[in-house]
């Protein structure tokens, strides 16, 4: 159920949003050593970075908005930060970081193929973000030394000296290349498996789940041809293509915030929601008004409690206490109970009533 609209606070979010993109401005000056080595060509992919790093803020602040997420938000930070527990909580979501997002173990229960395909296309666009970002923002350069060594530098800071006939050189300035065919593969085995799988037919929507992937090839198409066009053809039409990727990869940057890319952002806070669960076993355990058992955390059935009720349901039942203070299995008893009773009585039985209903 959403928020109701009355309640969802638009200006912290901007506020947060516009602080996140004079952040990244100031950055990118600072990075560049005052613009020297920002290449005002690259000023368009700039100006989109800045205002979808905003925006990505902004989203992630309404977000947290909702009551569930405010709490598993809340009590994630919250629970990490126990000075007793915090040597035991880093590692914790360190596993799961590294198993989860590393890994993408998830992903992997559901099938080879579908852990393969988000692999390829997770790590291919990471690769690509994290050479091209940098670049664009002149946070890095290279300066040519000597016959053939490459001088890095990193937010003005110079780093190794890279032989430009190296092997190590030639993975360096072929990394997107290589991206873009690991993003091209893994969205070919999401596209064919989105035409063949029945299941996935039957609820999915273009928008949703074919744009991402048409983005994400055009992006990495129209960079293989940029390769192809100063490397085989003379800089044949080179800038047009240039001028096409640009244009994808702004678009893309603007769906970022609002579309089914957004997940990239989202759902790495799970790491918290699954160190709730984990620490939740060590705490006071709630029991059942009903059968006496411990069932859940205390701390985890209050918050249930509060997000129900800040959602507008009233699950107070006759004696005071709330369906949700039940174990499941009670939870289902009750339930069947009241039904059963249903014939004999003129009104329906129902647990509570809507916050406000008489
Ligand atoms: C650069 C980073 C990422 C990109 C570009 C990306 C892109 C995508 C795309 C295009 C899909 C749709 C695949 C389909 O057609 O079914 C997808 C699905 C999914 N993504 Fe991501 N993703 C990224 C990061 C993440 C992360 C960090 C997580 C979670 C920790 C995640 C979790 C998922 C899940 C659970 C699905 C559904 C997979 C399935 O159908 O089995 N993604 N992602
Ligand atoms: C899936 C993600 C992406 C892939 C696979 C990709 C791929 C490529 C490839 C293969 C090239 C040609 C490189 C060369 O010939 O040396 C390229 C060029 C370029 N890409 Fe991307 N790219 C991606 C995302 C981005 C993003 C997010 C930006 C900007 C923030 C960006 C900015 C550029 C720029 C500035 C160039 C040089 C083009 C020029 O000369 O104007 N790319 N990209």
């Amino acid at each position: 159920m959403n928020v109701r609209t009355s309640q969802i606070n638009y200006l912290n979010p901007t506020l947060i949003g516009l602080a996140a993109s004079m952040l990244l401005t100031a950055l990118v000056v600072i990075g560049s050593r005052n613009l020297e080595h920002f290449d005002s060509a690259l000023f368009g992919y700039t100006v989109a970075s800045v205002v979808a790093f905003g925006a990505i803020f902004f989203r992630y602040a309404l977000w947290l908005q909702r009551p569930a997420t405010r709490v598993y938000f809340k009590r994630g930070i919250q629970l990490f930060f126990q000075r007793r527990k915090f040597a035991a909580n880093t590692v914790d979501s360190s596993k799961t970081l590294a198993k989860n997002l590393v890994g993408q173990r998830f992903i992997f229960k559901r099938g080879t193929m579908r852990w393969l395909m988000h692999f390829l296309i997770m790590w291919g666009c990471l690769s690509a973000a994290a050479v091209t970002f940098p670049l664009v923002f002149g946070w890095v350069h290279f300066n040519l030394e000597g016959e053939m060594g490459y001088r890095t530098y990193l937010f003005g800071f110079p780093l190794t000296v890279l032989n430009g006939r190296s092997v190590m050189a030639w993975i360096v300035f072929h990394a997107l290349d290589f991206s873009a065919l690991m993003v091209i593969a893994g969205c070919a085995i999401a596209i064919q498996r989105r035409l063949r799988d029945r299941g996935a037919i039957a609820v999915q929507q273009f928008l949703l789940d074919f744009v991402p992937h048409l983005l994400l090839i055009a992006i990495s198409v129209s960079g293989l041809m940029l390769t192809a066009s100063s490397l085989w053809f003379d800089g044949y039409m080179y800038s047009f293509i240039a001028l096409s990727h640009q244009a994808v990869v702004i678009m893309t940057i603007f769906f970022l915030p609002f579309g089914k890319f957004f997940h990239i952002i989202q759902r790495p806070a799970s790491v918290g929601v699954e160190l709730y669960q984990s620490r939740s076993k060590e705490m006071e355990q709630a029991a059942c008004p009903r059968c006496d058992t411990k069932f859940a955390a205390q701390m985890w059935v209050d918050d249930l409690k509060g997000v129900v009720t800040e959602l507008g349901f009233d699950y107070t039942l006759e004696d005071g206490t709330m369906l949700q203070d039940y174990c499941p299995r009670c939870k289902r008893i009750m339930r069947g109970l009241a039904y059963s009773g249903l014939p004999n009585k003129a009104e329906p039985v129902f647990y509570g009533t809507r916050a406000g209903e008489e």
